[in-house]
């Protein structure tokens, strides 16, 4: 019985998708447990570049069982296309490998019709949502009026629950937001439709989980976003509206506390980004900014997965890595794209903040206002080699070693494993070759 979790240990796009398509490999089952399809995790296996959303990205490896957990807010159109995606891209998709939560909650164009008057409402004080609808969803279930997956067993009592939703959202969008009122009978049964379809799919997720890991079997726990979109951990209110943190597992998937060995794995970018609003004490502009995000011509450039915006970027920032290894309980770091890295004379790394005068090392009250911290950075000499073709640790040139060290040093966890590229097998293990 094992339980491993992994976690963006940042703002999201840590390379979260390709590091679960690695452990994967030995899961028997792997689970989403937050959010839903405002999540973007690409995974890459030789010619084939996959973009997940709302499936768990180890759903490619063909043993493993796929899990939708309750702790999510699914968009039944997308969730749809994207099993067609992986059906056409020969992966097989059925009942018997992908288990989706009754107690999930649905997003409906209900959702995403407020989070865009929502955003709209806020102007210059927006959030930078994806657009999806999570904030809506989410506040749908916390006001106990939410759409559950389980609603879609129950055809006639389904249209009436829609027919009132759909209602009272045209009455926010009308009443408070000047917006245009949706057509309720074309969602109606536009869901009608979709609750034919998915009606296979659903069942007791939290039980399957806990089966597998009573069964002595490796579950998986997929997180989406990061430590620092956390509802409760994160830079509130710039943050999404649920739980990507790791103990988010236990409530997303419907598990107890865990009394088996568990592996929590932090996923960091070797610097650090952001799409959307809200603080970044590291963050660089100008050359230095384009430097980190690419231009767009390589895949891996920093400009969104689901909705193309650019990136913000800047430089690692260990004091927020520090925090991220508290509240999610980290046993281990692996740190993506450090190829990026490669040809910089020098790599700047924040150790500490300077705050009214004097230098600190964690934050007073959590990361919600970072405004009054300017980062302390350290600079790190910087390497030339091209790492892509690197797979053992003692390859790595010693500058990136050196970086690696300083990285687990702030932290205060190992680093077990550095990505060189978005390719599967573009991988270092630390305990390979450990030197
Ligand atoms: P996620 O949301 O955490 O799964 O991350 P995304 O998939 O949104 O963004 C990560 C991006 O970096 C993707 O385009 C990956 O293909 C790419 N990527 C992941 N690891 C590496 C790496 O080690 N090197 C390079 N160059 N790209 C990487
Ligand atoms: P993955 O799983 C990066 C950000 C949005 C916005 C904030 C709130 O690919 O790492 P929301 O639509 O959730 O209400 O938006 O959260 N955000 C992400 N940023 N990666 C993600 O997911 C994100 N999911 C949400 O940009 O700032
Ligand atoms: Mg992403």
């Amino acid at each position: 019985m094992t339980l491993e979790i992994v976690v963006g240990t940042q703002w999201g796009d840590e390379g979260k998708g390709r590091i679960v398509d690695l452990l994967a490999a030995q899961a028997d089952v792997v689970a989403r447990y937050n959010g839903g399809d405002n999540a973007g995790h690409t995974v890459t296996v030789g010619s084939q570049t996959f973009k997940l959303h709302l499936l768990p990205s180890g759903l490619i490896h063909p043993h493993a069982l796929g899990l939708l957990g309750n702790g999510m807010v699914i968009n039944p159109a997308s969730l749809i296309q994207e099993m067609e995606m992986l059906r056409a891209a020969g992966i097989q998709v059925d009942p018997r490998r992908l288990v989706i939560s009754y107690a999930a909650h649905l997003i409906t164009p209900g959702h995403k019709a407020l989070d865009r008057a929502l955003e709209s409402a806020r102007g210059a004080g927006l959030i930078g949502t994806t657009g999806r609808g999570i904030g809506p969803a989410y506040t749908d279930k916390a006001a106990r009026r939410g759409l559950r997956v389980l609603d879609m067993l129950d055809p006639a009592e389904f249209r009436r629950k829609m027919r009132r939703h759909i209602h009272d959202v045209n009455q926010q969008l009308q009443g408070l937001y000047a917006a245009e009122p949706l057509e309720v009978e074309a969602i109606a049964a536009e869901f009608e439709g979709y609750a034919v379809q998915l009606k296979p799919y659903i069942g007791d997720a939290g039980a399957r989980a806990a089966d597998a890991l009573a069964a002595g079997k490796r579950v998986l726990g997929e997180g989406a976003q990061g430590t620092l979109l956390d509802l409760d951990q994160g830079t509130y209110p710039f943050v999404t509206s649920s739980t990507p943190t790791a103990p988010g597992v236990l409530t997303g998937l419907g598990l107890g506390i865990p009394h088996g060995p568990v592996r929590v794995i932090g996923v960091t970018k070797s610097f650090q980004t952001r799409v959307g609003a809200g603080p970044f004490p590291t963050e660089v502009q100008g050359a230095a900014a384009e430097r980190l995000r690419g231009t767009g011509a390589n895949p891996w450039d920093e400009y969104g997965t689901t909705t193309g915006r650019p990136r913000r970027v800047g430089w690692l920032d260990g004091v927020l890595l520090r925090y991220a290894v508290r509240v999610n309980g980290l046993t281990e770091l692996m740190v993506t794209k450090l190829d990026v890295l490669s040809g910089l004379p020098a790599i700047p790394i924040c150790t500490a903040y300077r705050y009214q005068g004097r230098q600190i090392e964690d934050l007073p009250l959590g990361p919600s206002d970072l405004s009054p911290f300017e980062p302390v950075c350290q600079e790190l000499p910087g390497w030339q080699e091209n790492l892509g073709p690197v797979r053992a640790w003692g390859e790595l040139p010693t500058a990136a070693r050196a970086y690696l060290d300083k990285i687990a040093e702030i932290s205060g966890v190992p680093v077990s494993l550095v990505s060189v590229g978005p390719e599967r097998d573009q991988v270092v293990l630390k305990e390979k070759d450990r030197d």
